[in-house]
């Protein structure tokens, strides 16, 4: 089947992700979409950098519009961030009937009412997901999965370079200059962060999903915007004997009179969810009346995160292309006639880590056979655990923790465990999994 075209502007961090993600995923992405989608066509003005990336897959050129002039290109992806260029090259794309996916939260907080009616008006989506919290899909979930809500407010930690920072300043005590320096070190903070730290890309993104909760158009200007300057590390530190974290929010919420739309320092109680996300991570709070509170966490930024979003929307435009409108999102995401014969596991082959608890005398050798079993299976262990005999006892509990391995290794060894005289009684067993 005939490949959906894809022009790329822009081959930075997130335009090599892109290209990346698409090239190793393509097989499952065209699984799900029902066509393959491939970039044919790259305009950078680093052309050297840009066929580093591409090699020979797809065409190289410096100028954006010759991209936009090209009938075989069926979407245009903008990567090249701000509001100059972009927004002239998002509506030359637009007029020339190409759908458009973009990651540039700054354009659309601030020219989105323009972009969306020209896209209205030729028949073509502006797709974004990549715009707000990076490869979070909070605009999906807002837009889509929670459309029997009144959404009744919306608070996220939707900028990881400062929340890097707060977290450094609470972890490490140290002053907010001392981070920054960290950060851009690091990578996180761009050479000139303003943007991050004054709160700027923050309201930016707090104004789109503003509109996309309650309805209204985006209205960055209306927005009030304090970064994180001005606090200071025994702001963090009282704050934190209180029971509280510091976090750079960003809030959406519907008032009695309005929406409030803000971006601002804030304490919030140390026990919630959200107060625990650290480090450059991104995390979204919901709150909506039928649904209750549901968060969204993840990596607000980065190459292939970010990239998930932008490959996600190129699929959903895909499938606008390949199927009947009762149809576009397939039932089970992927395509009927494309679905996989992989089987399901049986509980034997899978792999886990394991907790398991003896009974056993206390007495000499007990350890040493129960570890020689578990060696034997080629079981290795995490850690041991063995709690004192209580007065008068003979017998105790023996706590082992392992490494991975089979179900079927596990049943065995523990069957052969279980024969031995010294082990007491049946042997719990409770499966580990680190989720890291
Ligand atoms: N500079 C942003 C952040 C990443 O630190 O979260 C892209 O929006």
């Amino acid at each position: 089947m005939k490949p959906i075209q894809v022009g790329l502007l822009g081959i930075g961090t997130v335009g090599s992700g892109t290209f990346e993600v698409l090239r190793r995923n393509q097989e499952e992405i065209q699984r799900r979409a029902g066509r393959p989608i491939q970039i044919t066509m790259v305009a950078d003005l680093d052309e050297a950098r840009a066929r580093q990336v591409v090699g020979s897959q797809a065409q190289v050129v410096t100028d954006a519009r010759a991209v936009i002039a090209n009938p075989e290109i069926d979407i245009v992806i903008e990567l090249i961030g701000g509001y100059g260029i972009a927004r002239q090259l998002v509506l030359e794309a637009i007029a020339a009937g190409k759908h458009v996916v973009t990651a540039n939260k700054a354009l659309l907080a601030v020219h989105g009412s323009e972009i969306f009616a020209a896209a209205h008006a030729k028949g073509v989506m502006v797709a974004f997901e990549a715009a707000v919290a990076g490869g979070i899909p909070i605009i999906k979930a807002l837009r889509e999965g929670l459309t029997a809500n009144r959404i009744q407010w919306i608070a996220g930690i939707i900028n990881g370079t400062t929340n890097f920072i707060l977290s450094e300043m609470r972890e490490k005590g140290l002053s907010f200059d001392t981070v920054l320096k960290e950060a851009q070190r690091l990578g996180y903070a761009e050479a000139d962060p303003t943007f991050d730290i004054e709160g700027m890309d923050a309201a930016h993104k707090a104004t789109i999903m503003s509109a996309i909760a309650f309805g209204i158009p985006v209205q960055f200007d209306q927005a009030y915007v304090e970064g994180i300057t001005k606090l200071e590390a025994q702001d963090i530190r009282y704050a934190e004997q209180l029971g509280y974290r510091i976090k750079l929010l960003g809030i959406a919420k519907r008032a009695a009179q309005g929406v409030e739309l803000r971006v601002h320092p804030c304490l919030i109680p140390a026990k919630r969810l959200i107060a625990n996300v650290e480090g450059a991570m991104n995390a979204v709070v919901v709150q909506a009346d039928a649904v209750g509170t549901t968060l969204y966490y993840g990596k607000g930024a980065g190459s292939e995160p970010t990239a998930s979003a932008v490959v996600a929307d190129l699929v959903d435009i895909t499938r606008l292309h390949t199927a009947d409108p009762l149809h576009r999102v397939p039932h089970l995401a992927f395509q009927p006639d494309s679905l996989s014969s992989l089987p399901i596991l049986p509980m034997a082959q899978v792999v886990t880590s394991y907790y398991l608890r003896l009974r056993v005398a206390d007495q000499a050798g007990v350890l040493a056979k129960v570890t020689g079993i578990l060696a034997q299976a080629d079981i290795s262990i995490d850690a041991v655990l063995q709690r004192e005999a209580g007065e008068g006892e003979n017998q105790t509990d023996l706590i082992i923790l392992t490494h991975d391995c089979a179900e079927q290794r596990m049943n065995q060894a523990m069957a052969e465990m279980q024969q031995l005289s010294t082990v007491l009684g049946p042997i719990t067993r409770i499966r580990k999994e680190e989720l890291n």
